[in-house]
């Protein structure tokens, strides 16, 4: 059973993280005390995953208002909002970030607290309960799931939807592990996910540890293992669900969906319905995130591409709702034409 843990409270006032960046050869783990100290590590990936970064913010607006000095709490709101500004300037697509900042600003901007005092622990009440709701809506995605992953299955699975991308027990991960709980005998295809690895550094780590079957392939190699018959099932997971099903995610999910289509095999997008963006309309009105070129001119620190090649590195990518043959959620399993069920679940 794993024993590393996402992130968790320490008391009096630090968040513990663990540093997603040095896995799977260092499990270090890191307190931060600061809304700004957490803002950097959701930006620089310490803490990644779309749930969890909702999670890891929420947190970091009770940091913000255990360190703010206002004794008036119209003072203490006025730097809750800074501090929300600043965390959703740390990343742009999993929409969980701005839905976990808005719940807990609902809160702040809500009137209920006579006091800075009693505002400041009922943040911080809300987001334990968010980082418990957590857990509890993956294990109900992962039952959930159940009715689409036979009992003898080759499941590809690209980037990293495990309890490290989430509080606990994870997304698309999480209907593996509940698959493999129930004795389902399941082979997973561990995309590497270039290019920060998160496949080939995070859930082959979690998966071993998890004594789950599995096989790290690189990215463009799953149509080869769809040819061979030994893939059944597609799982990924989402950042953003726009509220017609185009989906958000680690860029190369697109790629895996177009060979999954063209070898009729069902691919399914997992998720909480946080990740579902009512607000927008389609995918092409989801803001995708470019990251660093480094992080495909170098492997390791070592530079790979000849000085000065022009790179481009768009962090996810997004799937159109054609190619999707469910949504898996806590609320059930949504199918084509996605529109209706994903507007009454985010009513
Ligand atoms: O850039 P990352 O590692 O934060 O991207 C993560 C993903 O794309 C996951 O598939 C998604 O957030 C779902 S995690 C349950």
């Amino acid at each position: 059973m794993p024993t590393y843990f996402t992130l968790r409270w320490q008391e009096p006032a630090a968040l513990r993280m663990i540093d997603q960046r040095s896995l799977p050869h260092e499990v270090i783990y890191h307190d931060y005390y600061t809304h700004v100290e957490v803002a950097h590590a959701i930006h620089d990936m310490v803490v990644r995953g779309a749930p969890a970064i909702g999670v890891a913010a929420a947190y970091g607006l009770a940091l913000a208002a255990f360190r703010s000095p206002a004794d008036r709490v119209e003072e203490l709101q006025q730097d809750l909002e800074s501090a929300a500004q600043a965390l959703a300037n740390a990343r742009p697509t999993a929409v969980n970030l701005f839905w976990a900042i808005q719940r807990i600003m609902k809160l702040v901007n809500s009137q209920a607290y006579a006091t800075p005092d009693s505002l400041r622990h009922a943040i911080l009440a809300l987001a334990h309960q968010m980082a418990e709701e957590d857990v509890q809506t993956n294990k109900r995605i992962g039952l959930n799931g159940q009715a689409v992953v036979p009992a003898i299955a080759g499941i590809v699975h690209h980037c990293n939807t495990g309890a490290l991308a989430t509080v606990d027990y994870g997304t698309a991960l999480g209907v593996i592990r509940t698959a493999h709980e129930l004795g389902k005998q399941i082979h997973v295809y561990v995309d590497e996910t270039r290019p920060r690895l998160q496949g080939a550094r995070l859930t082959a780590w979690e998966l071993k540890q998890l004594e789950i079957h599995h096989t790290v392939i690189v990215d463009g190699s799953s149509g080869f293992f769809m040819r061979q018959g030994k893939i059944q099932l597609c799982l990924v997971g989402c950042d953003r669900i726009a509220i017609n099903g185009d989906t958000a995610n680690k860029v190369g999910t697109y790629n895996l969906a177009l060979a999954a289509a063209a070898h009729a095999i069902p691919f399914f997008v997992v998720g909480p319905t946080s990740t579902i963006d009512r607000n927008t309309s389609d995918g092409d009105h989801i803001p995708i995130e470019e990251r660093p070129d480094e992080e495909i001119t170098q492997i390791g620190g070592v530079q790979i591409t000849p000085d000065s090649t022009p790179v481009s590195n768009p962090a996810f990518d997004v799937t159109p709702a054609k190619y999707i043959t469910g949504i898996i959620t806590e609320k059930g399993i949504a199918r084509s034409p996605y529109r209706d069920t994903l507007e009454i679940w985010t009513r």
